[in-house]
C-alpha cells in the first residue's frame, strides 16, 4: 500500500461510521488517502473525523459557498491510483449506473483515469431488489470490482445479507487490487470448480458429511471471474453465497449428483479446479423411512462413491487443464505426487492438517502446489482469499 493514492467516496449509510477504521488502516500502512462526502453521508459521519484521518480536506460542494472557489472533480480523477466508494448506497448506485452526475463524488467518478471498487451497503431487501442487483450487475459490466455485501445483523434489526463488508474485508481487497499484476488472463475462458462437501443419505433425514465449509471453492471461483473467466461452479451444500453475471452455479447434495453435472459441463470446460471435500463412500442403500432405534446397534454398510476428479483427468483432452486438491495428514508429497499421477492432473494443491491454520473450518490456509514436473511452490499462511489468488496466479501462469 505503501504511497498508493487512494480516493476515498463516502455516501450516507450508518456503516460510514466503519470507515474510519478503514482510513486509519490504510494510513498506517503508507497509503495517501483522499476523501469526498455525499451531502448524506455527512449525517453519518462527521467531515472533520474524516479530514482529520486523512490528513487532508474533505471535498463535498461543487464549490466553496463562503469564497466561490471551485472544487476540480478532474483533479481528484487523475490524481487517485484507484477510487473506493464505501459505503455505497442504493442511491449512489443507481445513479453510478445511470451516469448521474449531481454531486461531486459522482461527477468525479464519471471522470476518473483509475478502476473503482465499491462496498455496497443496504437493508435486507433493498440489496435483494432487482433494481440493486440490476444496477450492480450494470457497475460488473462498467468494469467496476464489487465487495459484496456481507451477512449478518442490519441496523433495521432484520438479518440477512446486506451489511457492508467489514473494514479488514475491504483492506484486503484493495492491497489485492494492488498486488495483482494481470487482469483478464482468464478471458474468453470457461472454468469449471467443484466446492464443498457432499452429504451421503443414511435415511431421509440423516447422512455423513464432513465439516467442508466451501470457503476455499467460493474464493477460487472469485479469483478466477475477477481474471475475466466464466465459470461453472459445482457445489455441495455450503452457506457460501455469490452471484456474477459470469457464474453458473449448480447446486448438489451427494457425490453421484456432483458427478453427474461435472460429467454435463466438463467437456465444455477448458480449465478444472476440484476443491470439494467429496464423500468417498456412501451408504449401499439409503432406508427409505427415517430409521427407528432398536435394541441391537446397527451397521450401516458403505460403498465407494465415483472419483470425480479422476474421471476428468481421465477425460481430459490435450486442451484442458486440471488441478486437484489433497488433504494429507502424513507424507504430503509423496501421496501428493501419486494422486497427480493418478488422476492426470496438471497441478495439486497440497495442504496437511498438521499445519496450524490450515483445513477445513478455519479461515487461513498454508499451501503447497505441486506440479507434473514434481516442482514444488511452498506458500505462507495466509487467509483462503489469498491462498486462492495465489492459486489461479499460479494457473495462469502455469497456462500461459
Ligand atoms: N475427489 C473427487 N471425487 C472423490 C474424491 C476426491 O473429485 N470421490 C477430488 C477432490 O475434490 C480433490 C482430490 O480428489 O481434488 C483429492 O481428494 P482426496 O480425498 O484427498 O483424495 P482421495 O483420492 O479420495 O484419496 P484419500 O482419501 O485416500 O487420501
Amino acid at each position: 500500500m505503501q504511497g498508493k493514492r487512494i480516493l476515498l467516496g463516502i455516501t450516507g449509510g450508518i456503516a460510514a461510521y466503519k470507515i474510519a477504521f478503514l482510513i486509519r488502516m490504510l494510513k498506517k500502512s503508507g497509503a495517501e488517502v483522499r476523501s469526498i462526502m455525499t451531502p448524506a453521508s455527512c449525517d453519518f459521519i462527521s467531515p472533520l473525523v474524516v479530514s482529520t484521518l486523512t490528513g487532508n480536506p474533505v471535498g463535498i460542494e461543487f464549490w466553496n459557498k463562503q469564497t466561490g472557489e471551485w472544487t476540480n472533480h478532474v483533479e481528484y480523477g487523475l490524481w487517485a491510483d484507484v477510487m473506493l466508494i464505501a459505503p455505497l448506497t442504493a442511491s449512489t448506485l443507481a445513479k453510478m449506473a445511470t451516469g448521474n452526475s449531481d454531486n461531486l463524488l459522482l461527477a468525479t467518478y464519471l471522470s476518473l483515469k483509475c478502476p473503482t471498487i465499491v462496498a455496497p451497503a443496504m437493508d435486507l431487501d433493498m440489496y435483494q431488489h432487482p433494481t440493486v442487483k440490476r444496477n450492480l450487475l450494470q457497475l460488473e459490466d462498467d468494469c467496476v470490482t464489487i465487495i459484496p455485501a456481507e451477512r449478518g445483523e442490519l441496523a433495521s434489526g432484520l438479518e440477512g445479507e446486506g451489511r457492508m463488508a467489514e473494514p479488514e474485508t475491504i483492506y484486503t481487497a484493495l492491497s489485492s487490487f494492488f498486488n495483482r499484476t494481470q487482469t483478464g488472463s482468464l478471458k474468453g475462458k470457461k472454468v469449471l470448480i467443484t466446492a464443498g462437501p457432499t452429504y451421503e443419505a443414511i435415511d431421509p433425514v440423516r447422512f455423513i458429511g464432513n465439516h467442508s465449509s466451501g470457503k476455499m471453492g467460493f474464493e477460487i471461483t472469485k479469483a478466477c471471474l475477477a481474471e475475466g473467466a466464466e465459470v461453472v461452479l459445482i457445489t455441495g451444500p455450503t452457506n457460501q453465497t455469490l452471484t456474477h453475471h459470469r457464474l453458473q452455479q449448480i447446486d448438489v447434495v451427494s457425490a453421484d449428483e456432483m458427478s453427474e453435472a461435472v460429467k454435463s459441463n466438463w467437456e465444455s470446460c477448458t480449465i478444472g479446479v476440484f476443491s470439494a471435500a467429496v464423500a468417498d463412500y456412501k451408504p449401499k442403500a439409503v432406508a427409505p423411512s427415517k430409521m427407528k432405534k432398536s435394541d441391537t446397534d446397527p451397521t450401516i454398510e458403505l460403498v465407494k462413491n465415483p472419483d470425480i476428479l479422476a474421471w476428468a483427468g481421465a477425460n481430459k483432452s490435450k486442451k484442458q487443464y486440471l488441478v486437484g486438491f489433497a488433504l494429507e495428514t502424513e507424507d504430503l508429497l509423496q501421496n501428493g505426487m501419486n494422486k497427480l499421477k493418478k488422476k492426470n492432473l496438471n497441478f495439486i494443491v497440497l495442504n496437511t492438517l498438521a499445519d496450524e491454520g490450515a483445513g477445513f473450518s478455519v479461515d487461513t490456509n498454508k499451501i503447497t502446489i505441486l506440479d507434473e514436473c514434481n516442482k514444488q511452490t511452498e506458500f505462507e499462511l495466509s487467509s483462503k482469499q489469498k491462498a486462492a489468488e495465489n492459486i489461479v496466479e499460479y494457473l495462469i501462469n502455469s497456462i500461459s
